[in-house]
């Protein structure tokens, strides 16, 4: 008896003190279990340490640890910030709890596109706030010296094709990628030049014991997936990071690269997105471009022509190093969303200047169209359209082309408008003017031809004229409108009258 009663009365006072902790403060790791949209449990871990009435830690969504830059407590209820950075974008995220005992309910912010936010209860899984880092024990990957990696010979003209993110975001499957298949061929885009099908992030299944990547259950063979595009004629992509995980959090290609390009290519694989992600983890800004060029050399030793496409937002100043990576094209900025503010911002302001990197082989990538997702007019995708095929953007659809209306049809198979674009000189175009809201943007063609957009951003019809001067060409020129496909004949200078939002097209005879 004498000797239990010192540790009986240690142990209570351990207990009663947990409990006190436990009901009084915030300290602690918390955990909380989500479902996505795509059905997946997915964790959000609280790191959170209390001090007084401030509170400190950090949010780990996935492998994203984001440090909360403010937290303040009342009482039971806290409320925190954290700042995301993606890419150029920078997000502030308020979260708001209620302490219960050792349960949180945490008011989440909504996640991905018009998710709205909910209340999720998280469980004290430790009395330690210490923040841990999922990637923590990871090995190094050696980083590279630079070389060049020879050019691939693909993509002599901008990429044209489907990508699943825009609209299926995580739902996407086996089935729903073969229908679209069977829907890119019925409805002419094949015809028209569309011919990647390109699989986004979430198919990833684990690793095998030898370190193979496999599919997910929504993909149960790949390899029977490829051999059905291929014989519709079309071409399949596929998505990884060079991070340990994707930006949904699915498994990445880090450390795995020269494996991971050999069982793409043993699929029949056609196309590589290559999307930096959790690599802000591991690597520094300053290694991107050996890390990319790891890939690039992984695929070329996998012996398939497998276009390779970077995504990194733009960082590093990629225009730059892409094409010696054997990048064909390489995103310039964050996600576009299917909005005019998006598209419009991407497109006008953030391609300037680009140009003179882009040719035959080696693309600015603007990001996938939204042309036919429903947040835009068919005004403001004809304006989408027209802009990136000025752009020599890849012409990736990012629709439903299942369902697709017959306006979204038009806009996306205008061969006029997807010739300027496909235009084998290979020129991207850039702008020529800008007054107040109208902007004229051109891009010369093979054989001496021009593609003239006259671009209204503004709120109210305006004329806006293009100079030949502008285009180096003088005197009576021919004109032809390639929305209305019409002849408008032959003008010193051209003047058009354009709707809010709105362009004409036009291409001007040399
Ligand atoms: C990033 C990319 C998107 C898409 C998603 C998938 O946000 O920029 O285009 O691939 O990841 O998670």
């Amino acid at each position: 008896m004498k000797m239990l009663k010192p540790a009986f009365t240690a142990g209570a006072a351990a207990a009663f003190a947990f409990v006190l902790l436990a009901q009084s403060s915030f300290t602690g790791r918390w955990v909380a279990e989500i479902t996505t949209p795509n059905g997946d449990k997915r964790e959000t871990t609280f790191f959170l340490t209390q001090s007084g009435d401030r509170l400190s830690g950090a949010v780990l969504n996935g492998w994203r640890m984001q440090n909360i830059s403010e937290g303040k407590i009342t009482g039971d209820e806290a409320v925190w910030t954290v700042v995301v950075r993606f890419g150029q974008q920078e997000r502030r995220i308020e979260y708001h709890a209620r302490l219960r005992g050792d349960q949180l309910t945490v008011s989440l912010p909504g996640f991905g596109r018009a998710a709205a936010p909910r209340d999720v209860v998280a469980r004290r899984i430790s009395t330690d706030g210490a923040p841990i880092h999922p990637f923590a024990n990871l090995p190094k990957a050696t980083i590279p010296a630079l070389h060049d990696v020879p050019d691939n010979g693909l993509a002599r003209t901008p990429p044209m094709g489907w990508n699943s993110w825009n609209h299926f975001n995580r739902r996407i499957d086996d089935k729903t990628v073969r229908e679209i298949a069977d829907a890119m061929v019925a409805s002419g885009m094949k015809d028209a030049g569309y011919l990647y099908v390109n699989i986004d992030d979430t198919w990833q299944g684990e690793r095998d014991s030898k370190g193979v990547l496999q599919p997910n259950k929504k993909f149960p063979d790949m390899k029977a997936l490829a051999d059905y595009v291929h014989r519709k004629g079309l071409k399949l992509g596929i998505y990884s990071s060079p991070g340990p995980r994707t930006c949904a959090n699915y498994e990445g290609s880090y450390n795995h690269e020269e494996i991971d390009a050999r069982t793409w290519a043993t699929w029949g694989i056609d196309y590589l997105k290559y999307d930096w992600c959790s690599a802000s983890e591991v690597y520094k800004p300053s290694d991107m471009q050996a890390v990319y060029q790891r890939m690039g050399d992984a695929l070329r030793a996998a012996g398939r022509p497998i276009v390779y496409s970077l995504c990194q937002y733009g960082l590093e100043h990629v225009e730059t190093w892409g094409p010696r990576v054997g990048g064909n094209l390489w995103r310039t900025t964050g996600d576009i969303s299917d909005n005019w503010r998006s598209m419009s911002d991407i497109g006008f302001n953030r391609q300037l200047g680009l140009e003179k990197y882009a040719g035959p082989g080696h693309w600015n990538d603007p990001d996938m169209l939204e042309v036919g997702n429903g947040g835009m007019s068919a005004a403001e995708y004809r304006t989408h359209m027209s802009l990136w095929a000025i752009l020599a953007a890849p012409l990736l659809a990012g629709n439903d082309i299942r369902t697709m209306t017959a306006e979204t049809r038009e806009i996306l198979c205008n061969r006029e408008v997807i010739a300027i674009d496909q235009d084998k000189a290979g020129h991207q175009g850039y702008r020529i003017s800008k007054e107040g809201e109208a902007e004229v943007w051109a891009k010369p063609l093979a054989g001496g031809d021009w593609a003239v957009g006259l671009f209204n951003r503004g709120e109210s019809p305006v004329r806006i004229t293009v100079r030949w001067s502008d285009l180096k060409l003088s005197g009576r020129r021919k004109v032809r409108d390639l929305w209305a496909h019409e002849d408008m004949g032959a003008f010193e200078n051209f003047s058009a009258e354009v709707q809010p939002h709105g362009v004409t097209l036009v291409r001007v005879a040399r």
